[in-house]
């Protein structure tokens, strides 16, 4: 028998304090209409981490992007000013900047060749001479809301967002600016689970570090290790204390581990001078897409590149950890014999905040 998308939908009960809540219904984790809901509802109406800020330092630059199926531009302009549009010409709708990252004076359809200026401007348009009702000033690329947090380039697809700093709070008053940190490389990973199992995997307060992650439980503080929930983000932090692990114990330092996340797919993973950054993009319902930006305060001496390219290592034998359970839980999700599990009151408060924060853009009145 069928259950209904709004059935499905309504079968979570926000209401629920933790000590009696249960977990997002598992068909919320295999269901394509779900996965068609949360593009519209979840990524299609959040602050979603899109660009680095070192890819847009000077006018011209730029990065093509998408979010939540949408093709998207952003970049710098002559008075250096971020903006973002949809990456879409207002002829025929190609797009109109096709490669990933570059820099460009003027942007220039390649399918007829309309350009458009930095501030999105129609300035030309071959050939379309006699065209009646046409208002050049009203084609120019439809803007989208910008924003950025250090080196982190945030775009919003509706039409009033709160505003980035009101979003992401209180993050950036807990860790600061950022700005002296420098990226290195990047990661990326295809999973075979859905989005939201990664991400409850980040948010379970600890639970799992000790069991998954030997090398880096063995530099956390576990019993003091704490979780707090915001209006849309969640802080997890632990003291750090000296580990047997040498890489752990060589590039995880600082008084405190910090590891942020905002709704819904941004994930921070802050230490003394050294931070990544985690995106997870859904790919369909049952895969997704993890994007890890690895930055450092120092990257001068040779000693610091090395501790720098240990640190990155260290990060992706974690990933590989976190990548086993979380196909391993989809498997489990798929199960005729699972469709719901509790909490960990002590541990898993910040899941439990993630999957309200979801249920409630899923049960707003839809129309
Ligand atoms: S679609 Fe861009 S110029 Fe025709
Ligand atoms: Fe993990």
């Amino acid at each position: 028998m069928d259950t209904s998308l709004d059935e499905l939908v309504a079968e979570f009960d926000p209401g629920l304090p933790l000590e009696r809540a249960r977990s997002l219904p598992s068909p919320w984790y295999v269901d394509p209409r779900v996965a068609l809901l949360e593009r519209e509802r979840v990524f299609g109406a959040s602050w979603q981490l899109v660009a680095r800020a070192d890819q847009l330092e000077r006018p011209g630059d730029f990065v093509t992007t998408e979010v939540a199926g949408e093709p998207l531009l952003v970049l710098r302009d002559d008075a250096g000013e971020l903006r973002a549009f949809f990456n879409v010409c207002r002829h025929r709708a190609a797009c109109v900047m096709t490669e990933p990252q570059g820099n460009a004076r003027r942007l220039r359809c390649r399918y007829h060749g309309w350009t458009y200026d930095l501030r999105g401007q129609l300035r030309g348009l071959p050939e379309f001479e006699g065209v009646e009702e046409f208002r050049r000033e009203e084609q120019g690329l439809v803007p989208v809301h910008v924003d950025r947090w250090g080196p982190m380039v945030f775009v919003h697809l509706g039409e009033a967002p709160p505003p980035l700093g009101e979003w992401l709070a209180p993050l950036p008053v807990e860790m600061g600016t950022l700005e002296g940190l420098r990226f290195l490389e990047r990661r990326e990973y295809t999973l075979a689970c859905n989005w939201k199992v990664f991400v409850d995997n980040y948010l379970d307060g600890g639970y799992h570090v000790n069991t998954v992650h030997p090398a880096l439980g063995s530099v956390l503080q576990y019993s003091e290790y704490r979780t707090e929930c915001f209006e849309r983000t969640s802080l997890q932090s632990s003291p750090l204390r000296a580990g047997d692990d040498a890489a752990a114990a060589a590039t995880r330092k600082g008084d405190r581990a910090r590891y942020a996340w905002a709704f819904p797919n941004v994930m921070i993973n802050l230490y003394a001078g050294v931070m990544d950054t985690n995106v997870v993009l859904p790919l369909g319902t049952e895969r997704c897409r993890v994007l890890i930006d690895f930055y450092f305060a120092d990257l001068e001496s040779e000693r610091a590149q090395e501790l720098a390219r240990q640190s990155v290592e260290l990060g992706h034998r974690i990933q590989l950890e976190d990548l086993g359970v979380c196909e391993d839980v989809q498997k489990g999700l798929g199960s005729r014999s699972y469709r719901t599990g509790r909490f960990s009151v002590r541990r898993e408060v910040a899941i439990h905040h993630f999957h309200r924060l979801v249920a409630a853009r899923l049960q707003a009145r839809r129309g």
